[in-house]
């Protein structure tokens, strides 16, 4: 889901800045701009210490839930004149930031400076009317700008500065990653093209914040959160967004009670479960989301799942929208990947280079399935680093033992306890290039005992299978449980033959050096971006079979293609 910052972005160029010079309300507008418009978004990985400056996922969590709140979104027309649009809204009050995007039409993000302003943009909106349909009252945060009588065609926001919103199509990519200069740089190159923008982000928590306000109509001191990728810093643009309606704000209130004398308690229902009061909740918010939710489209409500859940697309924004709740062990997970991400730059630049290989070869999916989900190979990445000889992250337990008082946390009898301190976290020197650990991760996975062992992330060793199941990854939290249990033995044969392949690939001179190509023009695949054609190995049925032997067929004619092209370079 790529944000076009049709505006933000030109903002952080000093032409847009001077361009909106002397105009007393705009400058005024600006003055207070977050200083991350005025840095090229997306253009650098940098280790993510630095992107958040060290934050723990709750002060990312609050920082997000808090702009989101000071924010609307606002449907445009394709034609709206920018200066005319700011000057408009900021009759309300100082906007701190905005940007377009497109997604089924223009959309602009604004934030003000202050709640109040949204108020006060509240009032001066109205109701529309419809001729032949009715309208459900419920005022929202989601506003249409409307420009009546007012044909408008100067400095009109015209569709070519809008760029799209989904991840580049994998040729693209390959193209993209054919021009570096090093398998480092492709690795780093992918990673930044496909990683969430400061806008997407920002897009995820106003949608969270849209939702909650239709969940508040019952439960005003609840919070919507997003977790998942949207935040654990793996999140590839168009993933999907994963809701955690957080009702412990209401719940968690009763340590004051007097020992003595009298008091007052709330009288409330009664219900079998927490399971059942859970499947309740989402059932009534779920039915809200579809009756009045604005650009909420094609509400399914999951309530028999493992985890109950009102699946929906976000029009809007295009998300593909997961609410749950009483989802805190999933929280815990993505706090968990957030932190081993934050430690090393490379945790992050590997997982996203995985998930594409992965996704490219079908190894993942987006249809549920016997496929490995993305969680588990992220697990399974970190474990492989775990692995390292020095380890590069440590392992759970570990962060377990480092944990102070405060970050004590039991759910449902799970110990999800671990350190939240950063500082506290000691890293051993591991100097492995991305490529060094990209080749030993394929040569790790293509030579596991996967008959006998599990990994296990909480120890960094791997275990004696406690179960039969073709794959068997521990759930971190949850011990007795197995996170790929869904994944079936020709699933997991085919990622074996692909890691003997990939690892294959990466080890031949003939793919893993530069191809002699330059930024301008277009070059032969080389490298990262070999690993990322369509293989032939995906069919195989057996990897037995394949054990040690040149992967495919394919691999030998892409191997003699590449011959005959040097071949022909030289003569
Ligand atoms: P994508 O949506 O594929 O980009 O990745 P994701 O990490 O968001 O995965 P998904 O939407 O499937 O799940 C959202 C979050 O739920 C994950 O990040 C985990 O924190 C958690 N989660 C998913 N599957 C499992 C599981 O099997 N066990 C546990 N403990 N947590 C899980
Ligand atoms: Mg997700």
């Amino acid at each position: 889901m790529r944000i076009s910052v049709s505006f933000g972005a030109a903002m952080a160029s000093p032409f847009a800045v001077c361009r909106l010079k002397g105009r007393g309300i705009l400058v005024k507008c600006l003055q207070k701009v977050d200083p991350f418009l005025h840095r090229n978004i997306g253009t650098d990985v940098v280790a993510a210490r630095e992107r958040h400056g060290c934050k723990s996922l709750y002060a990312v969590q609050a920082e997000g839930q808090e702009q989101a709140e000071r924010s609307v979104l606002i449907s445009c027309h394709s034609r709206t004149n920018e200066k005319k649009f700011l000057k408009y809204i900021s009759r309300h009050g100082d906007i701190k930031k905005y940007f377009f995007y497109e997604s089924y039409g223009l959309y602009a993000v604004v934030e003000f400076a202050n709640r109040e302003s949204v108020a006060s943009l509240f009032e001066g909106a109205a109701i529309p009317s419809v001729s032949h349909e009715s309208m459900v009252p419920f005022k929202s945060r989601l506003l249409s700008l409307r420009n009546i009588g007012l044909a408008d065609s100067t400095n009109q926001q015209s569709g070519q500065q809008c760029q799209p919103q989904t991840p580049i199509p994998i040729n693209e990519l390959i193209q993209r990653l054919s021009k570096e200069e090093s398998i480092d740089q492709q690795i780093t190159s992918l990673t930044d093209v496909y990683q969430l923008t400061q806008e997407n982000s920002r897009l995820r928590f106003l949608v969270c914040s849209l939702l909650k306000d239709i969940a508040a109509a019952y439960f005003p001191e609840c919070t919507i959160k997003p977790f998942g990728s949207s935040v654990n810093g793996f999140g590839k643009l168009g993933c999907d967004l994963d809701m955690f309606l957080d009702l412990d704000g209401i719940s968690g209130r009763n340590a004051s009670m007097p020992k003595s004398g009298l008091s007052l308690e709330y009288q409330m229902k009664r219900a079998s479960s927490e399971r059942a009061v859970t499947q309740s909740i989402l059932s009534v918010i779920g039915e809200c989301v579809d009756q009045f939710g604005p650009g909420c489209v094609g509400v399914q409500k999951i309530l028999n799942a493992r985890c109950p859940l009102v699946r929906f697309a976000h029009q809007p924004s295009g998300f593909q929208c997961d609410l749950t709740a009483n989802n805190r062990v999933a929280m815990k997970s993505t706090e968990l990947l957030y932190l081993y991400g934050e430690l090393d730059p490379r945790v992050r630049c590997l997982v996203f280079t995985v998930r594409c290989w992965a996704r490219a070869h079908g190894i993942t999916s987006s249809i549920p399935g016997a496929w490995i989900t993305n969680f588990s190979l992220t697990v399974m990445l970190l474990f492989f680093l775990q692995r390292r000889s020095p380890p590069i992250i440590p392992t759970l337990d570990h962060l377990r033992d480092l944990a102070g008082p405060a970050d004590k946390s039991v759910i449902e009898g799970n110990d999800c306890t671990f350190v939240s301190d950063f500082s506290k976290i000691q890293l051993q020197s591991n100097t492995e290039t991305l490529e060094q650990l990209l080749c030993e991760f394929f040569e790790f996975y293509a030579t596991f005992t996967f008959s006998r062992m599990s990994i296990n992330i909480r120890k960094g060793k791997e275990q004696n299978k406690p179960e039969v199941a073709p794959l068997h990854i521990q759930n971190p939290f949850e011990t007795s449980l197995n996170v790929s249990k869904n994944v079936n033995a020709t699933q997991l044969d085919r990622f074996v033959a692909l890691c003997q392949e990939s690892s294959w690939l990466l080890q031949q001179s003939e793919t893993n050096a530069p191809r002699g190509g330059n930024k301008e023009k277009a070059s032969k695949p080389w490298g990262l971006a070999t690993l990322l054609l369509p293989s032939q190995v995906a069919g195989i049925k057996s990897r037995k079979k394949r054990k040690r032997e040149p992967a495919s067929e394919r691999i030998k004619s892409l191997l003699e293609s590449l011959k005959n092209t040097n071949q022909q370079q030289k003569s």
